[in-house]
């Protein structure tokens, strides 16, 4: 049984493919497009899919959408409305676009797939959510937690699913969600407020701000009081006075009476330094009030960060009371978070978390199909997600033919070992290596297919990766890559061996005191955002990094994403020639071939 899931316009688009029950393929549109947060119609995702599970639009039984159109445009309505004349300008701007394509997803999907109308199904956003961590997680029972800005009308649920392997207990799939919140009342939407208030753009920059966080102290937890207030089981109640998303289409989200009390916003791109930053005050262009000025934004930061960590404490503690389960599974675009997560696996009630790595609404496609599949048609469980890579590969043909055109020079190295010592002699000589292997990652993060690496040690190589290569603010953080079975050595995390969140750079952990100096570049302020490797799961990546633990006694790399500033990571061969060629990392492994930088 073949069933396609398809997420779009909203942001991020994707589609998935399930083949009875298996996932075959599953992609962002942005990666084809190589526009960020792609939000149209997924249409080279969908192909990609098809083409991966060796199949035609006609060997689909369902095509399964992620939330439920109409009852979106209701909320979209009924804002609108709600608010008549201040919201005139947005009513009208909403409805051209929902009468230009989204609403009539049915008829599109019809059309633009070719599939005939009975085939298509529609499963609302949150349980879309839920059903894509529940059912690639490797639990049977869970406790559900579910937090993003707002699908058709909610923006957080709480619940529980069950579902064995085997079919024991009645064989029956259930997710049940028992409590939710409504928009406007929202942890994502507060947050992406704050993010266009720090001068970052709204569902690109949250990270940014978790980024910034640490610069700063919770100073202004008090006036997040006046805008938000919150219960014992973390439901919110905005101050809708403060805010302006549910009536305006700019993207910012906030209006004049929050800007009195908060100050004026951060100016986008404006340059970012501290004296937490830089204590010698040796930034370019260093300004005591513009410092100033910076430290209140990341003590903003700081207090946003931490009210959002204590609010899901809450409902963790919340569901984990009214479930009775000792597994959570948690999505979107919240539980992508992951400071929040880390606090939620060490001070939270649960023993066991699983976080898919496409969280956010790109993981909805996912979710849709796994839906379908295991409640709405009742199929058993098989599958568990235990890794990310679920995109196109290139064949070695491709690549050869791609490298060849590119004018670089290049080797072809058959014999892993040898290419591997090769790799490790540059990165141990302060160079910067791209590495390019295999099927690209589901989700955002880059997790060692489609992956900038360097030597960890030394603080001057996050200057270097910075500056030279991924041409981004320099507060923002790198992340470290380390073999499963020594994440306990380096980080602070109970039982973090067996961690499923670590494979995915889905948590943050502190670093054990006495190993930050010893991983410079990727220490932000004492912790680090982890991504654990096994070498089942991916046994070039591992032994790279192996090896380069034989050579220094630290098997740690410095991880980041191959893309640069503002492009969606590569894809395509030509996409990794091309940004190896804007860019000053040193050497490229694409699969078997050592490119290098000159002509
Ligand atoms: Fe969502």
């Amino acid at each position: 049984m073949n069933i396609l899931g398809v997420s779009c316009y909203y942001h991020d688009s994707a589609a998935a493919l399930l083949q009875d029950g298996m996932l075959t393929a599953a992609a962002e549109e942005e990666r084809f497009s190589r526009k960020k947060h792609d939000s149209g119609y997924p249409e080279q995702a969908i192909t990609f899919c098809l083409k991966q599970g060796g199949i035609t639009a006609a060997d689909l039984d369902y095509v399964v959408f992620y939330e439920k159109p109409f009852h979106k445009f209701e909320r979209i309505l009924l804002s609108a409305l709600g608010g008549f004349p201040k919201t005139w300008a947005f009513f009208r701007e909403a409805m051209t676009a929902w009468f230009d394509e989204k609403l009539w997803v049915k008829s599109q999907l019809q059309t633009k797939i070719g599939v005939p109308t009975n085939k298509i199904l529609f499963v609302e956003h949150h349980i879309s959510h839920a059903a894509s961590a529940m059912f690639c997680s490797p639990f049977e029972d869970a406790a559900v937690l579910t937090i993003d800005g707002v699908g058709e009308w909610t923006t957080a649920t709480m619940g529980r699913a069950t579902a064995t392997f085997d079919g024991s207990g009645g064989g029956s799939n259930t997710i049940n969600l028992t409590q939710e919140m409504r928009f406007p009342h929202s942890l994502g939407l507060l947050y992406s407020v704050f993010t266009a208030y720090l001068g970052f753009r709204v569902n690109n920059g949250e990270y940014k701000v978790m980024g910034m966080a640490p610069y700063g102290q919770p100073k202004y937890l008090d006036l997040l009081d006046q805008v938000v207030s919150v219960d014992q089981s973390g439901g919110l109640h905005l101050n809708m006075d403060y805010f302006s998303f549910h009536y305006s289409v700019h993207e910012k989200g906030f209006n004049q009476k929050f800007v009195d009390l908060f100050g004026p916003p951060r100016q986008p791109e404006s340059e970012f330094f501290t004296l937490t930053t830089n204590p010698n005050k040796n930034y370019p262009g260093w300004d005591d009030a513009a410092a100033g000025q910076n430290q209140k934004f990341a003590d903003i930061a700081a207090s946003i960060q931490r009210f959002t960590e204590e609010t899901i404490l809450k409902m963790a503690r919340a569901v984990h009371a009214e479930s009775g389960s000792k597994n959570l599974v948690m999505a979107g675009g919240v539980a992508l978070n992951s400071v929040a997560n880390g606090r939620i696996v060490r001070e939270g009630p649960f023993e066991n978390i699983f976080i898919q790595p496409a969280a956010g609404d790109a993981g909805g496609a996912l979710g849709a199909a796994l839906y379908a599949y295991h409640v709405l048609l009742g199929q058993p469980r098989k599958f568990v997600m235990d890794h990310a890579y679920w995109g196109a590969d290139y064949s070695e043909a491709d690549m050869q033919q791609a490298v060849q055109e590119s004018g670089f020079a290049f080797e072809q190295i058959d014999d892993d070992d040898r290419l591997l010592d090769r790799v490790v002699d540059t990165i141990l000589n302060e160079r910067v290596i791209a590495w390019y292997r295999g099927r690209f990652e589901w989700g955002p993060r880059a997790l060692g297919h489609r992956s900038i690496l360097a030597d960890p040690r030394r603080e001057s190589m996050k200057e270097v990766v910075n500056t030279k290569i991924k041409f981004r603010e320099p507060f923002r953080p790198f992340a470290p890559v380390i073999m499963a079975e020594r994440a306990d050595e380096y980080f602070a995390t109970h039982n973090i061996n067996q961690s499923y969140l670590a494979p995915y750079m889905l948590m943050v952990s502190p670093i054990v005191d006495d190993k930050q100096d010893k991983i410079r570049a990727v220490c932000h302020n004492g912790t680090g955002r982890l991504q654990s490797v096994r070498r089942e799961v991916n046994s070039g990546y591992y032994a790279l990094i192996e090896k380069f633990g034989q050579a220094t006694g630290v098997p740690v790399l410095l991880n980041t994403s191959f893309n640069l500033r503002g492009e969606p990571i590569v894809n395509t061969p030509q996409n990794a020639l091309n940004t190896f060629s804007k860019s000053d990392i040193d050497q490229l492994v694409m699969g078997n071939l050592l490119v290098k930088k000159s002509k």
